[in-house]
């Protein structure tokens, strides 16, 4: 019989059409031959298609994962059964993750590709041996590429980075629709409530909290944005949620998520306001959005169920799911993102690997931006999977656009 994770990757791989395109390249071209990559990203399905893909172009690929909790066991058996070099385990303890980190960079990686930056921040910080052979590498989100602009502006960043979360085809849907959809389906699955007629409060109207929110309302939720920027504010706003201090939220919500990648959203000011059964979940990339810390210590007791951990404060049940790390990885049902999601986001870096690859030793240490060729390819190859056409521009319409002279 296949293996379950076996199974997993020939899923996803089948609703994956850009990666597939570039693999078949990469097959033929082997434009990674000779490289050693060091991955920390969410060891699941889609990720395998990628380290397929990266092995396809006749690279050797090491790869842990860049959360304890959100590790598939079984895909990471079945990449291991194919040959690569796969230390992650779903539920490890904080040294086991380091020790994991630190396997992958035993490989001296000549590039590496991160998801909030720990391999990039142990190659500088305590694994400064592996330092002088790295090209360069490619981080794939939020979180990761606010640490990386931190470090370079304290002159601390030693290697180009490309920045794969800032380009359009990744965050225009990645964090949008894909954390949008997986973040409620993880919640759903998880706790079987129901979101029609719910106060879901949805701390971070960015990227994520936009997807979040909009289709929380999609499903009948009445929505509660907070925020700490008054022009998303204001944008929440006129998309036509109510916006609140959390303060003011705690008291309102039903289900809270958080996704600002920002530390201590919903504290020990908050627990106590809110009502009886509300739902904590975090969609930001570290757990430190809600305190657990503080429920843990305040709690008279505390339940346990498969992703869900209730805390008992003043007689009142307070429910924090999948210990308030990411909740659409992190929960026993959570998937991740939908697969054609990530079919662009691991196309942007697949591509951007083979670009560091290439051009890296002539890239200047710190982050760049993905080349805007490459997006827009990516796009087209999606706009032909799907089957759309697009309109060009005519030389007409080349020439007005690019003069000042047009006027009425
Ligand atoms: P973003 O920068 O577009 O949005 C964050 C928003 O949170 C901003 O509007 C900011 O003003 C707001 N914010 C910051 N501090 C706040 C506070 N104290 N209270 C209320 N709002 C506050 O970032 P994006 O792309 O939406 O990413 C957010 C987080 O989600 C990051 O940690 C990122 O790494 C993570 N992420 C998680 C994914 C997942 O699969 N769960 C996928 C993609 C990103």
């Amino acid at each position: 019989m296949t293996h379950t994770g076996e199974q997993k990757i020939q899923w996803a791989a089948q609703y994956m059409p850009v990666l597939n395109a570039i693999r078949e390249r990469f097959e033929k071209e082997k434009p990674l031959a000779g490289q050693r990559i060091g991955m920390a990203l969410h060891v699941e399905a889609k990720t395998a298609c990628l380290v397929r893909t990266l092995a396809a172009g006749g690279a050797e690929v090491y790869i842990t994962g860049c959360n304890p909790l959100s590790t598939q066991d079984d895909v990471a058996e079945a990449l291991r059964e194919g040959g690569i070099a796969c230390y992650a385990k779903r539920g490890c303890n904080t040294e086991e993750y380091y020790a994991a980190i630190d396997k992958v960079l035993d490989a001296r990686p000549t590039l590496t590709i991160d998801d909030g930056m720990d391999l990039i921040n142990r190659v500088h910080i305590d694994r400064r041996d592996v330092l002088p052979e790295i090209i360069g590498a490619c981080e794939e989100t939020t979180t990761g590429i606010h640490r990386l602009r931190a470090m370079q502006a304290d002159g601390k960043l030693e290697f180009p980075v490309i920045a794969v979360n800032d380009t359009p085809m990744k965050h225009y849907f990645d964090n949008v629709h894909g954390t949008g959809e997986s973040v409620l389906a993880s919640i759903m699955l998880t706790t079987n409530v129901l979101l029609a007629g719910r106060h879901v409060v949805v701390a971070g109207y960015g990227y994520c909290g936009r997807g979040v929110a909009t289709k929380a309302r999609a499903l009948g939720a009445r929505v509660i944005v907070t925020e700490i920027d008054s022009r998303r504010a204001l944008q929440a706003h006129f998309d036509g949620f109510d916006v609140m201090s959390m303060i003011e939220a705690a008291k309102v919500g039903d289900l809270f998520v958080t996704t600002t990648g920002n530390c201590g959203i919903i504290t020990g000011r908050h627990f106590p306001l809110m009502k009886s059964g509300a739902i904590l979940s975090n969609a930001g990339h570290f757990n430190n959005e809600i305190d657990g810390i503080w429920l843990a210590e305040h709690a008279a007791a505390v339940e346990h169920r498969d992703g869900i951990d209730t805390y008992i404060i003043d007689g009142k049940k307070i429910h924090l799911l999948a210990e308030g790390r990411l909740v659409n990885l992190a929960t026993p049902k959570g998937m991740g993102h939908p697969i054609e999601v990530m079919d662009l986001s691991f196309a942007v870096q697949a591509l951007s690997v083979e670009y560091v690859a290439k051009f890296g030793r002539t890239l200047s240490a710190g982050v760049h931006d993905v080349p805007t060729e490459m997006d827009e390819y990516i796009a087209r190859l999606k706009l032909a999977a799907v089957g759309a056409t697009l309109d060009e521009l005519s030389a007409e319409q080349k020439e007005y656009m690019s003069s000042w002279n047009h006027g009425t």
